[in-house]
């Protein structure tokens, strides 16, 4: 069932570090509402002909921070859409203006252990391959944005739907 929620953001966008399971939620919260799914790195992906964890080796983080901000660019005035961001879109202060506008933003928060747990095994995340000291500074230093830019979900410990009903209850609760 669908449950468009009044008044209707135009646009959902979820934003966590990697493992909080924003496209899983996102796929889920779409279905829900009757919006449609953008995932932003499979959007790169399909555009650059090339997975992320590629995009990283052959051309570096800059190259893909800039094809990551295109195409934030160009989903900024979109509607009837949910976008599950990758987790360092937020970190970048040319992205601001997609996190703000018309759009309801979610923080899926989960512990870095989570995040490890649920991401790290898969190989495709280059920024997690680094040492501990490292991922731990990247965690600590976005925690802040993502609480800035976005209404924080508890997502840890939390199956998808559950967490898809957290951010429902919100949307639909009134005066949001
Ligand atoms: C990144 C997160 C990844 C992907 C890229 C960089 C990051 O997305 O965009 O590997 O900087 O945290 P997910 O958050 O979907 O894993």
């Amino acid at each position: 069932m669908t449950t468009a929620p009044h008044p209707a953001p135009a646009r959902v966008v979820l934003i966590g570090f990697m493992g909080a399971g924003k496209s899983t939620v996102g796929a889920l919260l779409a279905a829900r509402l009757g919006y449609r799914l953008v995932d932003t790195d499979a959007l790169i992906e399909e555009r650059a002909g090339a997975p992320v964890a590629r995009l990283f080796t052959e051309e570096g983080e800059p190259a893909f921070r800039d094809r990551e901000a295109a195409v934030l660019t160009e989903l900024a005035d979109s509607s009837g859409v949910v976008i599950a961001t990758g987790g360092g879109a937020p970190a970048q202060a040319r992205n601001r203006r997609f996190f703000t506008g018309d759009a309801a933003t979610f923080y899926l928060r989960v512990t870095l252990a989570t995040a490890r747990q649920r991401a790290e095994k898969d190989g495709t995340r280059p920024l997690l391959m680094q040492d501990e000291a490292s991922v731990e500074r990247l965690f600590a230093e976005r925690e802040g944005i993502y609480e800035e830019l976005g209404i924080t979900i508890d997502a840890d410990g939390a199956t998808p739907s559950e967490v898809t009903e957290r951010v429902l209850a919100i949307l639909n609760r009134p005066n949001r």
